[in-house]
């Protein structure tokens, strides 16, 4: 079985990254964690600098763009990184970095894209958004990531139905749940894949 090196993006909470990490020491996939990049001291680093991944936070506000782009590279290298996970991260990638590792970077978003992607469409705003539209299911998409957000080929996705009173935050745990299990799989297909 194929197994990557992956680095994750992230922003926040980082549960997805923690379930990717977990179902990985399982062995439900063969990849491994490697590195971890924040934007922002994410409270999402806490969980894989505890089991000694390296995490760094690369601002892009405090640093010039070359250092900025020099930083992620020489990490990406360094851990001989052929995944990319983008788990949670609010930033857009530079472009430098997504054709590097065109078709070897991935994001899963909280709903059935082509519909609710975008600019600020992240997060909590998009089960608003969701909800606002009175659809009648949503649920998570794991796609490739080109240089437009949220545009790249569909790897998977999986439907719900919105029930009755379903609010942004219930919909939003509900999506999660699934999202902790979906992206393992997304991972495990591409596995497959180069095996
Ligand atoms: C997840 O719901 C993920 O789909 C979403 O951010 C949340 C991060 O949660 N990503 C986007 O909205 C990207 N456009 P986590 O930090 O607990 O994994």
């Amino acid at each position: 079985m194929k197994s990557f090196n992956i680095a994750a993006y992230i922003s926040g909470s980082g549960s997805n990254l923690k379930s990717v990490i977990q179902n990985s020491f399982k062995g439900v996939i063969a990849s491994k964690v490697k590195l971890v990049i924040a934007d922002k001291h994410a409270s999402g680093l806490d969980y894989p600098a505890s089991l000694g991944i390296e995490t760094a936070v690369i601002s892009r506000a405090e640093l010039t763009r070359s250092e900025f782009l020099k930083m992620q590279s020489e990490l990406l290298k360094k851990h001989k990184i052929d995944l990319i996970i983008l788990a949670g991260f609010l930033k857009k990638l530079p472009d430098e970095i997504v054709s590097e590792y065109k078709g070897r970077i991935i994001n899963i978003h909280p709903a059935l894209l082509p519909k609710f992607g975008g600019k600020g469409m992240h997060g909590m705003n998009v089960h608003k958004a969701v909800i606002e539209a009175k659809e009648e299911f949503s649920g998570p998409t794991v796609h490739f990531v080109d240089e437009i957000y949220d545009s790249g080929e569909i790897l998977l996705q999986r439907k719900i139905r919105i029930t009755a009173g379903e609010t942004p935050e219930s919909l939003q745990k509900k999506v999660l749940e699934i999202e902790h299990t979906i992206y393992t799989e997304a991972i495990k297909l591409l596995e497959e894949k180069e095996s």
